[in-house]
C-alpha cells in the first residue's frame, strides 16, 4: 500500500504563522522553469524567484548535472587548512564580476552568514590597523541583514528585534529609512530626488554621538529588499561612500537580494556606481538550488588582516564554517554563473525589468487601498494601506488568494513584491500582474 503524503505535523516552519498555515497547508512537490507544482496538482507561476534565489528557473540541467558529477568526484572536503578547486575556479569568477579592487572572496552558506561574516572582518581589520575602539557597527531602520546576532542587530525590521532584544549587539545605531510616501510613493525605475538630505542625520547626529572613530562600519541594501523594495534617493549611495571615506568607516553593501543580476548588472554596487568595502551575496548564486553566500572584500582589507596576523603559522581570522566553499554548492555556483552568462540572464533581467514596471504602474495605481507602487531593475511591489484589523493583514490575504489563482506573489507586510527569474516571459509578467491586479480590485473596502 502506497505511504498516504505526510500532514508535516513536526515541521516547524520559518517566518511563516504555523498555526494558520496547519489549518491548510501549501505544499511543493516540483518545479520547472517559470512553475511549481503543488501537492494538490496545481500549477503556480513563481513570481518572486523562490525568495529571490533563482535567477536562471527552476530545474536547470547545467546546474544539476554540474552537481551530479562534482558528488562523484569530490562530494565533500573540510574547509579549514584546504582548498578545493571548485571553491577556486568560484572565488575567481565572482571577483571576476566585482567591482573595483574587491578581490578576495570569504565563503559561507548563506546571506546571514553573510552579515555577520563582514562584520566581524570589520573589527578584524581596524584591530589589525591598530584602532581597535572602532566596535560601532551602523545600519538602517528597515534593513534587512538575516537572523545571526550580528545581522539582526544592524537589521532594522522592528518584528524581526523585538522577541530578542536583549541579545543584541551593543554598540549599533540606525540610519532613518530611505522613503518619501508623500512626495515619492510611486516610483518607476528611476530614483527618487528627496528635497532634504537624508545623511545629514548620520553626519549630523550619529557619528558625533558614537564619535566617528569609533565606528567600525556601516551596513546598507543598496535597494531595500525584505522590507518591499525601497530605492534609495539620487546620490545616497555616492555621499554615503563620501562620508565613510572621510572617516575612515567601512561600507559594506548587503547585495543579498540585488547581487547577481537583479538590477541587470552584476551587483547593485555597479548600478549605482558606488564601490563599497565589502559586498554580501548569497542569493542567485547557485540559482538557490545548493545553500551559499560569501564576502566579497577589497584587496587591502584582506592585506591588513593577513600581514597583521601574527607569526606564518597562525590563523590570522579565526572565523569559518564546516560548510564554507563546499564544492557541491561551488560546483552549482561555477555552474548557474555560466549559464547567466551563456543565456545574457543579466541582461534579461535589464530587459524584462521595465516591463514589470510597466505592467505593476499601469494596472494597479488608482485600485482601492494602493499607496504606492516601486520599481527598479527586475522586481516591484505595490504597498497597501494597513487593514484596521491590523498591519500585514491585508498583504497577507492578497498573497493567499493570488497563490489560489496560481500566482506566488511575496508578501512583505502590505506590500505585495514580484522579483520573477530573468528568464520571465512577457506574457507571464502580464499574467501574474494582472491576476494580483484583479485580487487587491476584490479586496472589501
Ligand atoms: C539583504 C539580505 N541579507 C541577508 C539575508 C539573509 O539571508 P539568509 O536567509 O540566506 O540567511 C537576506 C534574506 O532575505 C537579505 O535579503
Amino acid at each position: 500500500m502506497p505511504t498516504p503524503p505526510s500532514r508535516g505535523d513536526h515541521l516547524w516552519l520559518p517566518f511563516t504563522p504555523n498555526r494558520h498555515f496547519r489549518q491548510s497547508p501549501r505544499v511543493l512537490v516540483s518545479a520547472k522553469g517559470m512553475y511549481f507544482t503543488t501537492q494538490d496538482g496545481q500549477q503556480v507561476l513563481d513570481g518572486i524567484s523562490s525568495l529571490w534565489c533563482v535567477g536562471a528557473g527552476h530545474n536547470r540541467a547545467p546546474i544539476n548535472e554540474a552537481i551530479k558529477q562534482q558528488l562523484d568526484t569530490l562530494d565533500y572536503a573540510t574547509a579549514f587548512q584546504f582548498g578545493n578547486d571548485r571553491a577556486f575556479e568560484l572565488a575567481d569568477m565572482i571577483v571576476n564580476l566585482a567591482p573595483g579592487d574587491l578581490n578576495r572572496v570569504f565563503f559561507c552558506t548563506s546571506g546571514s552568514e553573510a552579515a555577520d561574516t563582514s562584520l566581524k572582518m570589520a573589527l578584524a581589520y581596524h584591530r589589525a590597523c591598530g584602532q581597535g575602539q572602532r566596535t560601532v557597527f551602523i545600519g538602517r531602520e528597515r534593513g534587512y541583514h538575516g537572523v545571526g546576532f550580528g545581522g539582526m542587530s544592524v537589521g532594522g525590521i522592528s518584528g524581526n528585534r523585538k522577541a530578542f532584544g536583549a541579545a543584541m549587539l551593543p554598540r549599533v545605531d540606525h540610519m532613518a529609512f530611505i522613503h518619501d510616501p508623500l512626495h515619492h510613493a510611486y516610483i518607476e525605475a528611476e530614483l527618487p530626488q528627496f528635497s532634504q538630505d537624508l545623511l545629514n542625520e548620520l553626519e549630523q547626529r550619529i557619528l558625533p554621538l558614537h564619535d566617528a572613530g569609533n565606528v567600525a562600519a556601516i551596513i546598507v541594501e543598496p535597494v531595500a529588499g525584505s522590507a518591499g523594495w525601497y530605492i534609495p534617493p539620487q546620490g545616497y549611495l555616492q555621499r554615503l561612500r563620501q562620508i565613510c571615506d572621510k572617516h575612515g568607516i567601512l561600507l559594506i553593501f548587503d547585495e543579498v537580494i540585488t547581487g547577481l543580476g537583479r538590477l541587470g548588472t552584476p551587483f547593485a554596487s555597479d548600478y549605482f556606481g558606488v564601490v563599497p568595502d565589502m559586498i554580501n551575496f548569497a542569493k542567485c548564486v547557485t540559482n538557490g538550488v545548493v545553500p551559499m553566500g560569501g564576502v566579497i572584500c577589497r584587496e587591502g582589507l584582506y592585506q591588513a588582516v593577513t600581514e597583521q596576523g601574527g607569526p606564518a603559522h597562525a590563523i590570522e581570522f579565526m572565523h569559518g564554517y564546516t560548510y564554507s566553499g563546499h564544492p557541491v554548492a561551488c560546483a552549482a555556483a561555477v555552474a548557474t554563473l555560466q549559464l547567466m552568462a551563456q543565456e545574457g540572464l543579466f541582461a534579461r533581467a535589464a530587459q524584462m525589468g521595465p516591463v514589470l514596471g510597466r505592467a505593476m504602474h499601469q494596472s494597479l495605481k488608482g485600485l482601492p487601498h494602493v499607496v504606492g507602487i516601486r520599481s527598479l531593475g527586475l522586481a516591484a511591489a505595490v504597498e497597501l494601506s494597513p487593514s484596521q484589523q491590523g498591519a500585514g493583514l491585508r498583504g497577507y490575504e492578497v498573497f493567499q488568494e493570488c497563490l489560489r489563482r496560481g500566482v506566488l506573489v511575496r508578501s512583505a507586510g502590505d506590500n505585495l513584491v514580484f522579483a520573477p527569474p530573468f528568464i520571465v516571459e512577457r506574457e507571464q509578467v502580464e499574467h501574474m500582474v494582472a491576476t494580483l491586479a484583479d485580487v487587491i480590485a476584490g479586496l472589501p473596502a
